[in-house]
């Protein structure tokens, strides 16, 4: 198996059958000689620094009905709220002064937030923040939406493709979501100039390993500038309630295959492996990613904007955050660089 480590190292892709071999036959030996790689190659493209986002759930009104997500349309349990663009352009004053130099807005997609609000927000923020970066995740819009918020400043989005298997697309979501949109979006969003992430849950229902050789090419051929995993954990007011939450080391595996695959990627250890794990972001940047995202939702609706039980940080001040990042990194040789941490081939600084 070292062997395919080692072609996938220096082709920088394997064969369908050689992916899924590598999946099915990982253990904790060869996780570690593929990490060993993915570090390499994250420390060649970045250093030991480690990117920090500014997280800011600014709404969790959806009008989707994922089956896996807490704010899906249908749960009727989900305690709504939006954020005001006063308090957005607060919580950025308060990320700034903790360091942060990007701003992530995410959001279910709600239609309060109309282009001609979205567009105020964002460029109210670039015009307090010219240095920082605004990434957007907001789901799927139209071509002219994305070219409209792109032209109003935003720099990034993240739109996760969620699996590139349609059969499995469609036991994750129901029938007026489809796959063949999102990922068309996702072309949007490159040929408009953003940097674009896209990503997929590990280990959620009805996933096999022919759906994750199907996610790794289909990055492969989209080739990114961001990529978001996580593990899938479930919500109790959901369908998938009773479902188990996916495995820490095959998401761990699997970012460490995509560091070798786009060894420049921006590739974030998410909250959601954290809450699997307590050192599960850590393990996350040992593993191959670069990227962590704190939260700087303001206190009172953290604990509102829950996709997933038993969230972390939903008690934490953004400083308290901020600081814990910091020595969480540094207890593993990282250190978190306050920059607007753009991908390589897009840094306008170098
Ligand atoms: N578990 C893990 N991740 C989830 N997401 C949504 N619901 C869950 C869940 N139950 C992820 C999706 C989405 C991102 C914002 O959060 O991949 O794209
Ligand atoms: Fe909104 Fe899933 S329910 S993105």
């Amino acid at each position: 198996m070292k062997k395919l480590i080692n072609k996938l190292y220096r082709n920088r892709v394997l064969e369908p059958e050689e992916f899924k071999e590598l999946i099915g036959n990982r253990s904790p030996e060869l996780s570690e000689y593929l990490f060993e790689k993915a570090r390499e190659l994250g420390i060649q493209n970045y250093g030991d620094d480690v990117y920090i986002r500014g997280l800011i759930e600014f709404t969790n009104y959806c009008k989707n009905d994922c089956y896996y997500c807490g704010i899906r349309k249908s749960n009727s349990k989900a305690e709504r709220y939006r954020l005001t663009k006063e308090q957005i352009l607060q919580c950025c004053e308060v990320g700034y002064k903790l360091g942060f130099r990007t701003y992530v807005l995410q959001g279910g997609e709600d239609g309060y937030y109309t282009d001609e609000r979205m567009i105020d927000i964002i460029q109210s923020i670039k015009q307090n923040h010219p240095d920082c970066a605004i990434t957007l995740s907001l789901g799927e819009k139209s071509c002219e939406t994305y070219k409209a918020f792109f032209d109003a400043g935003a720099d990034r989005y993240l739109l996760r493709h969620e699996t590139a298997n349609e059969e499995h697309y469609g036991r994750l979501h129901p029938s007026q979501m489809s796959l063949q949109n999102r990922k068309q979006c996702l072309y949007h969003l490159k040929e408009i100039g953003y940097q674009v992430g896209c990503g997929f849950m590990v280990g959620s229902p009805y996933q096999t390993t022919d759906c994750l050789v199907e996610d790794l090419l289909f990055i492969k051929e989209l080739n990114p500038h961001m990529v978001g995993i996580g593990p899938f954990i479930p919500h109790h007011d959901t369908p998938f309630a009773d479902e188990e939450a996916g495995p820490l080391e095959l998401t761990l595996f699997l970012l460490g295959i995509i560091r070798l695959m786009l060894p420049s990627v921006l590739l974030p250890a998410t909250t959601a492996l954290g809450t699997i794990n307590p050192r599960g972001r850590e393990l996350g940047i040992l593993a191959g990613a670069n990227v962590v995202m704190p939260n700087l939702s303001p206190t009172d609706v953290r604990s509102k904007y829950l996709l997933y039980d038993n969230k972390i940080c939903t008690g934490d001040e953004a400083a308290e955050c901020r600081y814990c990042m910091q020595k969480r990194m540094e207890s593993i040789g990282y250190h978190v660089a306050v920059s607007r941490g753009d991908h390589k081939a897009m840094d306008k600084s170098i």
